[in-house]
C-alpha cells in the first residue's frame, strides 16, 4: 500500500533521509559506548501531520444528534455475503466486522440462500454483499427473497460495486434510475454535510488524492432520488457520488452501494458510518468517545546507549502537555523496574535522575523488579521481587495510584499462570492489567479482554513501536511505513474501531528520535482531522469498568490450547507438559432426556474409547463448558481424560447452553460433536414426568397443563426447562456457526431407542473405530423396558432414573404442545436440509400433524 504523503511531510522526510548517513555511523557506535561517551545527537523530528482543512483555517462541527426508531425487527447481526471464502477482500470486511465485535454470519453465493428469519424476528439487520453485480446477477427466486426480506424487515443491502472487465463508460442497473461510470479516477473526496450517514468521518474535509490513482473507482451520478454519502471529483473535474444511498422509493429495498474497496481508508470510515445506519446503530460505532491510554514500560530497563537522557524527560512532559490539548486530562503511564535504576551511561544515568525528579509529573505502575518473565518463576519467587518493586517506589517518592500493572512481555497473563495473578494480589492488590496476547497477538482486530480471579484484562494495542524502534531511518520496512500506520493504517483503525485503546511503548521510543511523541501526535492530528471523535483519559481502574459495561459478554474468558498455538507455547510456564495433554475429540452435547447418558455407556464399551474420570462434588457430568468448572481453568479439564483414540466427554447441558458452544469451539475446534434428535413433545412430557417422578418439590401439585400455562413463578421455570431444549433450531444453529456440519453428528431419538446396536455401528463407523460387536454386547431388557449394556453373559442397565415409562400423553396436551415447537419445528426441516442431514423418522409426521 503507498500512503497518502502530504508535501509538508515529504520535505521533512527528505531532512530526514539526509541524516541518515551520519545516524549509521553513530548508532553502530552506541553500541560500544563507554559510561563516559561523547555527545549524543539531538533528536530528529520529522513534523507530524498536517490536515488539509485545518490548514485552510476551516473548523467543521457536524455531529448529527438524532436517535434511531424502534429497532425491534431483526436481532443485531449481519449477513456477509462473500464471493468466496477466501477472498481478499471479504478478509479486510470481516476484520472490520472483527473489530467492531458485532455479529455476523458469512455466506457465499451458493444455489439456496441462507434462513433469513427463525422465528418472528429476522435475523440479519443488514446485508452486505461483497460485489453487486451478484447481487443484480442473482437468480430470480433468490433475488425475489433478499429484497422481500429486505422491505418487510427494513434491512438495507450494503454492497461494494467493483470496476468491470470490459470497457463500459456507464451503465444501468435495471430498475434503479441510476447511471454508474465504471474504471473511473477519484479526486477531491470528501463526505458532504447534506448526508445524514456520516458520524465517525469529517464532513467536508477535502482529500485531495486518494492512495490509489489509478482508474479504480466506480462512480455514480448525483440525483434527487439518490443520497450522496461521499462525493468525488472525476478525471474530467465533475462531481459525482462515489458512495450512494438508494432510499428504494422505487422497489423498496434500501440500497448503499459504496465504489471502491476498503483498502482505501476514506472508503472505510464510509463503510463504518453506512453499516451504524443501516443497523439502526447497533453494528458499527456506538459512540464517539474514544480513550487513550500509553503506557510507557521497560523505565530503567534497557541497553547502555539506548535510554533517556535528561532532556528526553524534558521532552517528554512537554509531550504530554501537548497530548493534553488533544486528550482530555491525558497522562502518560510510566512502568518502571527498580532493580536497573542507573544502568545506563553518565547521561542515561542523569535521565534516570531526571524521571525521579520529575516523577510527580506522571503516574507509574509496576513492571517487575527485573523485568522477570512470569511464568518462569514459583508465587513465592515473584511475591519476593514485587516487594523489592514497591520498596523502590516508596523510597523515590513515585506515584502509583491505581491498582494496575504490566507483566514484562505479558507473560502469564494468557496463558495463564496463576502464581502470577495471586502475587499481584497479594502484594499490589492489582485490579487491572491489560495483554496483546488475548486470545491472539494477531489480528490485532480480534483482541478482547476477560476477567479471572478477580483480575480485569483489558485488550493492549501495539502501535508499531518497539523496545529496538528508536530512529525514523532504521524504523523498520522505511519510515514510510510507520507514516501509512497512522494515515489510514491499522494505528488509526485501531482507534477508530475500539472505545478504549491501551497502547504499549517502551522506553527506548522516548530516547534518540523519539519515535512516541511523534506517533501519538501525528495520529491525533490525523484522527482529529477525520473523524469526529473525541479523544479521552481515564485512569485504568474505570477504564476497565467501563470496557465490561460495554462488552459484558467478554467478562468470562474463552479458554483456548496454548498447546495448539506457538507464540502461546511459547510462554508456558517450563512445567506445563504439551506432550502428554489430553483434550477430548468428542462431545455428547444432549440435550437432556434423549437418551445421552446411554449413549455413553454404549460407546464406552468400545475398547478405543476412552472418558473423563468422576469430578469431586459433582452429579454424574463434568458440563465444564456450560457450568460453573470453566473457570477452574482448561488444565483442570485436560487432566480428566485418560489418552485413547476417540476420548469423549458427555453433559447433556452443553445443547442449549448460551455458552458452550462458543467455549467448546475455541477449546477443542476439531471435536467432533453429538446431538440426539429425540421428538421434542415426547422430550417436553419426559423432563415434566421425570421431576414428578424424582418427588421435585418445585413440581409438586402441577399438571402439565398448568406448568404451560405458566400458572406461577415454578410453573414458568419448569415450562422452560421442558421446552426450551426442544427447540433443535434455534440451538442448533449455534453449533451450525461454531463448528463445521461435517463435524456434527446428529442421532434420530427414534431410531437409536428402537434400534440402538444400529445407531452405535453407524457411529463408530463415522468415528473411524474399528468395528466392534455391539449387535450382542446390547440386549433388551424385557424387565427395564429399554435397552441395556450386555457384558459376559449379563444385563447392566442404567438406574431407575434412566428410561421410565410414563402414561401416554393425553390428546389434548399432545396438541398444545405441538403449537409450542411447531414453528422451531419448521425450521428445523429446512436447517437439516440446507446442511444435508437425515431427516428423524418422527419429524415429518409431526410436522403433518402440527399444521
Ligand atoms: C424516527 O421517527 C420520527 C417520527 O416518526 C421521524 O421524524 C424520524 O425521522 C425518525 N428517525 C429516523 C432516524 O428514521
Ligand atoms: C482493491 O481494489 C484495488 C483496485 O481495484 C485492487 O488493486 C486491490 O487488489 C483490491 N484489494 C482487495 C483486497 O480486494
Ligand atoms: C474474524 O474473527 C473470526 C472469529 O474470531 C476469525 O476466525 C477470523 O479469522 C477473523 N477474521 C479476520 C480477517 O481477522
Ligand atoms: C431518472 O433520473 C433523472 C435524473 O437523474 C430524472 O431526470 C428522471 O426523471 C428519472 N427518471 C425516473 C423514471 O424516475
Ligand atoms: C478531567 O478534566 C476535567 C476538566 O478539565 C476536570 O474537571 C476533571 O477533574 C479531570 N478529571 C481528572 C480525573 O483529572
Ligand atoms: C520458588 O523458587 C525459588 C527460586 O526459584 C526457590 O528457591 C524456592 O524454593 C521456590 N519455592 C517453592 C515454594 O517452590
Ligand atoms: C512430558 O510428557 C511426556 C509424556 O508423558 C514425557 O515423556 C516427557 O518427559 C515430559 N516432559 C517434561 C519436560 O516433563
Ligand atoms: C495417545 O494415544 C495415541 C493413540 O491412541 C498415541 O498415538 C499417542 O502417542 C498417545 N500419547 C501419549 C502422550 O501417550
Ligand atoms: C503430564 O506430565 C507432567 C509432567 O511430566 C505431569 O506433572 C502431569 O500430571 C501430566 N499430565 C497428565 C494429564 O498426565
Ligand atoms: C416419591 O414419593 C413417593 C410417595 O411419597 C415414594 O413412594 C417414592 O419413593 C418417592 N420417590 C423418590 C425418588 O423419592
Amino acid at each position: 500500500m503507498i500512503p497518502y504523503i502530504p508535501a509538508r511531510t515529504l520535505k521533512a522526510l527528505k531532512i530526514a533521509v539526509a541524516f541518515v548517513c551520519i545516524y549509521i555511523f553513530f548508532f553502530t557506535s552506541f553500541l560500544h559506548w563507554p559510561d563516559s561517551a561523547g555527545p549524543r545527537l539531538a533528536p530528529r523530528r520529522i513534523s507530524s501531520y498536517s490536515c488539509p482543512s485545518l490548514s485552510r483555517g476551516d473548523t467543521y462541527s457536524h455531529i448529527h444528534s438524532f436517535s434511531f426508531n424502534d429497532t425491534s425487527l431483526t436481532e443485531s447481526r449481519i449477513l456477509l455475503l462473500l464471493e468466496n471464502v477466501y477472498s481478499r477482500h471479504g478478509r479486510l470486511i470481516t476484520q472490520m466486522l472483527n473489530a467492531t465485535k458485532c455479529s455476523y454470519k458469512i455466506e457465499t453465493f451458493s444455489k439456496d440462500l441462507p434462513l433469513l428469519t427463525a422465528s418472528s424476528l429476522g435475523r440479519y439487520s443488514a446485508i452486505v454483499i461483497e460485489n453487486f453485480n451478484r447481487y443484480v446477477n442473482l437468480p430470480k427466486s433468490n433475488r425475489r427473497l433478499l429484497d422481500k426480506y429486505s422491505q418487510e424487515y427494513k434491512v438495507p443491502i450494503i454492497s461494494f460495486v467493483p470496476g468491470r472487465a470490459e470497457y463500459f463508460a456507464s451503465s444501468k442497473v435495471r430498475g434503479m434510475n441510476l447511471t454508474i461510470w465504471h474504471n473511473q479516477k477519484a479526486n477531491n473526496i470528501r463526505f458532504p454535510s447534506s448526508s445524514m450517514i456520516p458520524f465517525v468521518a469529517r464532513p467536508e474535509v477535502v482529500l485531495p488524492n486518494p492512495l490509489s490513482d489509478g482508474k479504480e473507482w466506480t462512480l455514480f451520478d448525483e440525483s434527487p432520488s439518490f443520497e450522496s454519502v461521499m462525493v468525488a471529483e472525476d478525471a474530467q473535474g465533475k462531481r459525482r457520488a462515489a458512495i450512494v444511498r438508494d432510499r428504494g422509493v422505487t422497489d423498496g429495498v434500501e440500497k448503499i452501494l459504496i465504489g471502491h474497496n476498503l483498502t482505501e481508508w476514506i472508503v472505510g470510515l464510509g463503510f463504518l458510518d453506512s453499516l451504524r445506519w443501516s443497523t439502526k446503530g447497533r453494528c458499527g460505532i456506538a459512540t464517539l468517545d474514544r480513550f487513550i491510554q500509553i503506557d510507557m514500560d521497560d523505565v530503567f530497563v534497557g541497553a547502555r546507549g539506548t535510554r533517556m537522557v535528561a532532556n528526553d524527560v524534558v521532552d517528554l512532559i512537554q509531550s504530554q502537555d501537548s497530548l493534553r490539548s488533544r486528550i482530555l486530562n491525558f497522562s502518560y503511564l510510566l512502568g518502571y523496574s527498580g532493580a536497573y535504576f542507573l544502568h545506563g551511561d553518565n547521561e542515561e544515568d542523569e535521565g534516570d535522575r531526571m524521571l525521579i525528579k520529575k516523577a510527580s509529573n506522571f503516574y507509574w505502575f509496576p513492571h517487575m523488579w527485573k523485568h522477570n518473565h512470569a511464568q518462569d518463576h514459583n508465587e513465592s519467587f515473584l511475591e519476593s521481587t514485587m516487594i523489592l518493586n514497591k520498596q523502590f517506589a516508596l523510597d523515590n517518592n513515585l506515584n502509583v495510584p491505581f491498582d494496575y500493572a504490566i507483566s514484562p512481555q505479558h507473560a502469564g497473563v494468557y496463558p495463564v499462570h496463576l502464581p502470577l495473578y495471586e502475587a499481584w494480589e497479594k502484594v499490589w492488590k492489582v485490579k487491572t492489567t491489560s495483554t496483546e496476547e488475548y486470545p491472539h497477538l494477531r489480528p490485532w482486530s480480534n483482541r478482547k479482554g476477560f476477567i479471572h480471579r478477580g483480575i480485569k484484562v483489558l485488550p493492549r494495542q501495539t502501535c508499531g513501536l518497539y523496545t529496538h524502534t528508536q530512529f525514523f531511518h532504521l524504523y523498520p520496512g522505511g519510515v514510510n511505513k510507520l507514516i501509512s500506520l497512522i494515515e489510514g493504517g491499522d494505528l488509526f483503525w485501531t482507534v477508530v474501531l475500539n472505545p478504549i485503546s491501551i497502547f504499549m511503548t517502551h522506553q527506548q521510543n522516548f530516547a534518540h528520535d523519539q519515535l512516541g511523541p511523534y506517533t501519538f501526535d501525528s495520529l491525533l492530528s490525523f484522527l482529529q482531522c477525520w473523524t469526529q471523535l473525541q479523544f479521552k483519559w481515564e485512569d485504568p481502574i474505570s477504564l476497565a469498568d467501563r470496557y465490561f459495561s460495554l462488552f459484558p459478554s467478554e467478562k468470562s474468558p474463552l479458554w483456548s490450547n496454548p498447546c495448539s498455538d506457538d507464540r502461546h507455547r511459547s510462554i508456558l510456564s517450563p512445567k506445563f507438559n504439551c506432550t502428554n495433554l489430553t483434550l477430548p475429540n468428542v462431545l455428547i452435547v444432549g440435550p437432556q432426556k434423549t437418551g445421552t447418558t446411554a449413549l455413553e455407556s454404549f460407546l464406552e464399551m468400545h475398547p478405543g474409547v476412552g472418558k473423563n474420570g468422576m469430578v469431586e462434588g459433582s452429579f454424574e457430568e463434568v458440563q465444564f463448558f456450560s457450568g460453573e468448572n470453566y473457570a477452574k481453568g482448561f488444565e483442570w479439564y485436560a487432566g480428566l481424560f485418560p489418552n485413547a483414540s476417540v476420548v469423549m466427554e458427555k453433559s447433556a447441558t452443553y445443547f442449549d447452553s448460551v455458552v458452550a458452544a462458543e467455549r467448546a469451539a475455541t477449546l477443542i475446534p476439531h471435536a467432533r460433536i453429538i446431538v440426539i434428535l429425540h421428538d421434542p413433545i415426547q422430550r417436553a412430557y419426559s423432563w415434566y414426568n421425570h421431576l414428578v417422578a424424582r418427588n421435585e418439590t418445585i413440581v409438586a401439585g402441577l399438571s402439565m397443563d398448568d406448568v404451560l400455562d405458566g400458572v406461577s413463578a415454578s410453573a414458568k421455570k419448569i415450562r422452560s426447562r421442558c421446552i426450551s431444549g426442544g427447540r433443535y433450531a434455534h440451538h442448533l444453529d449455534r453449533w451450525l456457526q461454531l463448528f463445521p456440519s461435517t463435524q456434527l453428528y446428529l442421532i434420530d431419538g427414534g431410531a437409536f431407542k428402537d434400534h440402538p446396536s444400529q445407531v452405535m455401528s453407524d457411529l463408530t463407523e463415522w468415528l473411524e473405530l474399528p468395528y466392534f460387536d455391539y449387535e450382542s454386547s446390547i440386549k433388551f431388557s424385557r424387565k427395564k423396558g429399554f435397552y441395556c449394556k450386555f457384558i459376559s453373559g449379563r444385563s447392566s442397565c442404567l438406574g431407575s432414573s434412566k428410561g421410565r415409562i410414563y402414561p401416554t400423553l393425553s390428546p389434548s396436551l399432545s396438541s398444545r404442545l405441538c403449537s409450542v415447537f411447531r414453528n422451531d419445528n419448521i425450521a428445523l426441516e429446512a436447517m437439516l436440509r440446507k446442511h444435508r442431514f437425515p431427516i428423524p423418522s418422527w419429524l415429518p409426521p409431526l410436522l403433518d400433524r402440527c399444521q
